[in-house]
Protein backbone atom coordinates (compact mmCIF):
# COMPACT_ATOMS: atom_id res chain seq x y z
CA UNK A 1 0.00 0.00 0.00
CA UNK A 2 1.08 3.61 -0.35
CA UNK A 3 0.40 4.42 3.52
CA UNK A 4 -0.94 7.43 2.83
CA UNK A 5 -2.17 9.73 5.85
CA UNK A 6 -5.20 11.39 4.18
CA UNK A 7 -8.62 12.19 4.59
CA UNK A 8 -9.82 11.74 1.05
CA UNK A 9 -6.73 12.13 -1.38
CA UNK A 10 -5.72 8.47 -2.29
CA UNK A 11 -8.64 7.07 -0.87
CA UNK A 12 -9.02 4.75 -4.40
CA UNK A 13 -5.82 4.49 -5.88
CA UNK A 14 -5.21 3.08 -9.76
CA UNK A 15 -1.89 1.90 -10.15
CA UNK A 16 -0.83 0.58 -13.01
CA UNK A 17 2.63 -0.79 -14.58
CA UNK A 18 2.31 0.73 -17.81
CA UNK A 19 -0.11 3.31 -19.47
CA UNK A 20 -0.52 5.63 -22.62
CA UNK A 21 -0.74 8.64 -20.23
CA UNK A 22 -2.47 8.75 -17.01
CA UNK A 23 -4.05 11.89 -18.08
CA UNK A 24 -6.15 9.74 -20.50
CA UNK A 25 -7.02 7.32 -17.53
CA UNK A 26 -7.88 9.81 -15.49
CA UNK A 27 -10.38 11.11 -17.46
CA UNK A 28 -11.96 7.41 -18.39
CA UNK A 29 -11.94 6.84 -14.32
CA UNK A 30 -14.05 10.25 -13.59
CA UNK A 31 -16.22 9.57 -16.64
CA UNK A 32 -17.32 6.22 -15.16
CA UNK A 33 -17.63 8.30 -11.48
CA UNK A 34 -14.83 7.85 -9.96
CA UNK A 35 -15.03 10.38 -6.55
CA UNK A 36 -12.91 13.42 -5.81
CA UNK A 37 -9.81 12.76 -4.96
CA UNK A 38 -8.95 9.27 -7.25
CA UNK A 39 -5.27 8.92 -8.17
CA UNK A 40 -3.75 7.39 -10.64
CA UNK A 41 -0.40 6.77 -11.10
CA UNK A 42 1.64 4.45 -13.49
CA UNK A 43 5.02 3.70 -13.40
CA UNK A 44 5.98 4.52 -16.94
CA UNK A 45 4.09 5.97 -19.64
CA UNK A 46 4.06 6.05 -23.02
CA UNK A 47 2.80 8.87 -24.54
CA UNK A 48 2.87 11.31 -21.44
CA UNK A 49 2.01 14.57 -22.45
CA UNK A 50 2.99 18.00 -21.25
CA UNK A 51 1.24 21.57 -21.79
CA UNK A 52 1.51 23.08 -25.16
CA UNK A 53 1.27 19.41 -26.83
CA UNK A 54 4.37 18.79 -25.84
CA UNK A 55 5.77 15.14 -24.84
CA UNK A 56 6.62 14.42 -21.33
CA UNK A 57 9.38 11.25 -20.62
CA UNK A 58 7.95 8.93 -18.47
CA UNK A 59 10.57 6.31 -18.00
CA UNK A 60 9.96 3.00 -16.33
CA UNK A 61 10.04 3.79 -12.11
CA UNK A 62 12.07 7.04 -13.05
CA UNK A 63 9.74 9.94 -11.28
CA UNK A 64 6.29 10.32 -10.27
CA UNK A 65 3.57 10.25 -12.62
CA UNK A 66 0.26 10.21 -11.51
CA UNK A 67 -3.04 12.73 -12.07
CA UNK A 68 -5.95 13.35 -9.36
CA UNK A 69 -9.38 13.58 -9.93
CA UNK A 70 -10.81 16.20 -8.38
CA UNK A 71 -14.63 17.51 -7.92
CA UNK A 72 -14.01 21.45 -6.72
CA UNK A 73 -17.41 23.21 -6.15
CA UNK A 74 -16.03 26.20 -7.65
CA UNK A 75 -16.68 28.25 -11.17
CA UNK A 76 -14.69 27.10 -14.26
CA UNK A 77 -12.32 30.71 -14.26
CA UNK A 78 -11.11 29.52 -10.63
CA UNK A 79 -9.52 26.27 -12.19
CA UNK A 80 -6.15 27.50 -13.11
CA UNK A 81 -5.70 28.29 -8.85
CA UNK A 82 -5.99 24.59 -8.77
CA UNK A 83 -3.18 24.34 -10.55
CA UNK A 84 -0.69 27.37 -8.91
CA UNK A 85 -1.82 25.69 -5.68
CA UNK A 86 -0.64 22.45 -6.83
CA UNK A 87 2.56 23.78 -7.66
CA UNK A 88 2.87 25.70 -4.65
CA UNK A 89 1.94 22.07 -2.43
CA UNK A 90 5.05 20.18 -4.38
CA UNK A 91 7.42 23.57 -4.24
CA UNK A 92 6.77 23.12 -0.71
CA UNK A 93 7.75 19.19 -0.17
CA UNK A 94 10.79 19.71 -2.02
CA UNK A 95 11.81 22.85 0.14
CA UNK A 96 11.76 20.61 2.76
CA UNK A 97 14.51 18.40 1.73
CA UNK A 98 18.09 20.07 2.65
CA UNK A 99 19.91 21.20 -0.09
CA UNK A 100 17.17 21.37 -2.78
CA UNK A 101 15.98 25.12 -3.10
CA UNK A 102 12.47 24.77 -5.08
CA UNK A 103 11.30 27.66 -7.68
CA UNK A 104 7.94 27.98 -9.24
CA UNK A 105 8.05 29.10 -13.30
CA UNK A 106 4.32 30.92 -13.58
CA UNK A 107 2.19 29.42 -13.79
CA UNK A 108 3.33 26.25 -13.01
CA UNK A 109 6.76 24.90 -13.52
CA UNK A 110 8.98 23.34 -11.14
CA UNK A 111 12.46 25.02 -11.14
CA UNK A 112 15.46 23.94 -9.31
CA UNK A 113 18.92 26.12 -9.85
CA UNK A 114 16.91 27.36 -13.20
CA UNK A 115 16.02 23.93 -14.77
CA UNK A 116 12.55 22.42 -14.84
CA UNK A 117 12.01 19.64 -12.25
CA UNK A 118 8.30 18.86 -12.33
CA UNK A 119 5.65 20.01 -14.27
CA UNK A 120 1.65 20.34 -13.74
CA UNK A 121 -1.27 20.00 -16.31
CA UNK A 122 -4.60 20.84 -15.79
CA UNK A 123 -7.51 19.51 -17.95
CA UNK A 124 -11.11 20.38 -17.05
CA UNK A 125 -14.11 19.70 -18.17
CA UNK A 126 -17.38 21.70 -17.87
CA UNK A 127 -20.41 22.05 -18.83
CA UNK A 128 -21.96 25.95 -18.87
CA UNK A 129 -20.77 27.07 -15.33
CA UNK A 130 -20.17 23.93 -13.80
CA UNK A 131 -17.13 22.05 -13.10
CA UNK A 132 -17.57 18.48 -14.03
CA UNK A 133 -14.45 17.21 -12.61
CA UNK A 134 -10.66 18.26 -13.23
CA UNK A 135 -7.54 16.09 -13.94
CA UNK A 136 -4.28 17.63 -12.52
CA UNK A 137 -1.18 16.10 -13.71
CA UNK A 138 1.60 16.00 -12.31
CA UNK A 139 5.46 14.60 -13.34
CA UNK A 140 8.30 15.02 -10.95
CA UNK A 141 11.82 13.75 -12.75
CA UNK A 142 13.15 11.91 -9.90
CA UNK A 143 16.18 9.37 -10.78
CA UNK A 144 17.13 9.92 -14.23
CA UNK A 145 20.37 10.79 -15.31
CA UNK A 146 21.15 13.30 -17.67
CA UNK A 147 21.27 10.36 -20.51
CA UNK A 148 17.92 9.39 -19.53
CA UNK A 149 16.09 13.36 -20.21
CA UNK A 150 16.39 13.65 -23.89
CA UNK A 151 15.50 17.41 -23.74
CA UNK A 152 17.91 17.82 -20.68
CA UNK A 153 19.97 20.20 -22.48
CA UNK A 154 17.47 22.10 -25.43
CA UNK A 155 14.64 21.90 -22.81
CA UNK A 156 16.44 23.13 -19.49
CA UNK A 157 15.24 19.67 -17.89
CA UNK A 158 16.67 18.11 -14.80
CA UNK A 159 15.60 15.32 -11.90
CA UNK A 160 16.52 15.23 -8.30
CA UNK A 161 19.01 12.66 -8.52
CA UNK A 162 20.83 15.27 -11.47
CA UNK A 163 20.77 18.01 -9.03
CA UNK A 164 22.14 15.90 -5.69
CA UNK A 165 23.74 13.15 -7.35
CA UNK A 166 22.20 10.36 -5.15
CA UNK A 167 18.70 8.08 -5.62
CA UNK A 168 15.62 10.07 -4.48
CA UNK A 169 12.67 7.33 -2.39
CA UNK A 170 9.86 7.19 -5.08
CA UNK A 171 7.31 6.22 -2.78
CA UNK A 172 8.06 8.68 -0.17
CA UNK A 173 7.97 11.68 -2.68
CA UNK A 174 4.36 10.75 -3.94
CA UNK A 175 3.11 10.54 -0.21
CA UNK A 176 4.59 14.10 1.07
CA UNK A 177 2.93 15.44 -2.19
CA UNK A 178 -0.39 14.09 -1.91
CA UNK A 179 -0.65 14.84 1.53
CA UNK A 180 1.06 18.17 0.65
CA UNK A 181 -1.99 18.61 -1.92
CA UNK A 182 -4.57 17.89 1.03
CA UNK A 183 -3.91 20.43 3.24
CA UNK A 184 -3.46 22.82 0.39
CA UNK A 185 -6.84 22.41 -0.83
CA UNK A 186 -8.89 22.41 2.13
CA UNK A 187 -7.01 25.85 2.94
CA UNK A 188 -7.57 27.02 -0.40
CA UNK A 189 -11.47 26.33 -0.41
CA UNK A 190 -11.95 27.49 3.21
CA UNK A 191 -9.86 30.84 2.74
CA UNK A 192 -9.42 31.00 -0.75
CA UNK A 193 -6.75 31.92 -3.22
CA UNK A 194 -4.80 34.94 -0.87
CA UNK A 195 -3.06 32.54 1.25
CA UNK A 196 -1.61 30.11 -1.70
CA UNK A 197 -1.05 33.37 -3.39
CA UNK A 198 1.74 34.31 -0.76
CA UNK A 199 2.90 30.89 -0.68
CA UNK A 200 3.42 30.67 -4.08
CA UNK A 201 5.34 34.02 -4.30
CA UNK A 202 7.59 32.82 -1.99
CA UNK A 203 8.93 30.76 -4.60
CA UNK A 204 7.90 32.97 -7.80
CA UNK A 205 10.68 32.84 -10.19
CA UNK A 206 12.43 36.18 -11.72
CA UNK A 207 9.72 38.11 -9.40
CA UNK A 208 10.78 41.93 -9.11
CA UNK A 209 13.14 41.14 -12.62
CA UNK A 210 12.61 42.07 -16.16
CA UNK A 211 11.20 39.16 -17.73
CA UNK A 212 10.42 38.36 -21.23
CA UNK A 213 7.11 36.92 -22.06
CA UNK A 214 5.24 35.44 -25.05
CA UNK A 215 2.06 34.22 -26.15
CA UNK A 216 1.71 32.86 -29.61
CA UNK A 217 3.16 35.96 -31.88
CA UNK A 218 3.07 38.11 -29.41
CA UNK A 219 5.93 39.26 -27.21
CA UNK A 220 6.22 41.33 -24.45
CA UNK A 221 9.01 42.51 -21.87
CA UNK A 222 8.50 43.74 -19.06
CA UNK A 223 8.95 43.35 -14.72
CA UNK A 224 7.07 40.37 -13.59
CA UNK A 225 5.49 42.24 -9.87
CA UNK A 226 3.92 39.01 -8.50
CA UNK A 227 0.58 37.38 -8.88
CA UNK A 228 -2.71 38.09 -8.56
CA UNK A 229 -5.57 37.80 -6.51
CA UNK A 230 -6.84 35.35 -8.81
CA UNK A 231 -3.98 34.00 -10.36
CA UNK A 232 -2.89 36.00 -13.15
CA UNK A 233 0.64 36.98 -13.43
CA UNK A 234 1.29 40.71 -12.78
CA UNK A 235 3.96 43.19 -14.45
CA UNK A 236 4.26 46.55 -14.87
CA UNK A 237 3.02 48.37 -17.69
CA UNK A 238 4.51 50.95 -20.49
CA UNK A 239 2.57 53.34 -18.01
CA UNK A 240 3.79 52.06 -14.89
CA UNK A 241 1.05 50.62 -13.79
CA UNK A 242 -0.09 46.82 -12.75
CA UNK A 243 -1.42 44.85 -16.11
CA UNK A 244 -2.54 40.97 -15.41
CA UNK A 245 -1.35 38.41 -17.55
CA UNK A 246 -3.57 35.20 -18.34
CA UNK A 247 -2.17 33.38 -20.71
CA UNK A 248 1.78 33.22 -21.76
CA UNK A 249 4.75 31.96 -21.38
CA UNK A 250 7.64 33.17 -19.75
CA UNK A 251 11.02 32.88 -21.73
CA UNK A 252 14.18 31.48 -20.21
CA UNK A 253 16.15 34.30 -21.46
CA UNK A 254 15.77 38.22 -21.67
CA UNK A 255 17.13 39.43 -25.26
C1 LIG B 1 4.15 20.37 -18.41
O1 LIG B 1 5.05 20.85 -17.73
O2 LIG B 1 4.04 20.63 -19.60
C2 LIG B 1 3.18 19.41 -17.74
C3 LIG B 1 3.72 18.03 -17.61
C4 LIG B 1 2.74 17.07 -16.95
C5 LIG B 1 3.22 15.64 -16.96
C6 LIG B 1 2.32 14.73 -16.15
S1 LIG B 1 3.01 13.13 -15.91
C7 LIG B 1 1.49 12.56 -15.26
C8 LIG B 1 0.42 13.16 -16.14
N1 LIG B 1 0.19 12.33 -17.32
C9 LIG B 1 0.54 12.97 -18.43
O3 LIG B 1 0.47 12.48 -19.59
N2 LIG B 1 0.98 14.20 -18.16
C10 LIG B 1 0.94 14.48 -16.73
Amino acid sequence: TWGLNTLWIGKEIIHKPTVTSTQVVAHQAARDNSPHGTVVIADEQSSGRGRMERVWHSKKGKGVWMSIILRPNIPPYMAPQLTLMTATAIAEVLDQYDGIQPNIKWPNDILIQNKKVAGILTEMQAEQDRIQYVVVGIGLNVNQDNTEIPDAIHYRATSLKMETEKEWPIIELVQKILEGLEKEYESFLKKGFGDVKSKWENYGFRIGEMISLHSGTEKKEAVFLGIAEDGALLIESSKGEAEKIYSAEIDWFVE
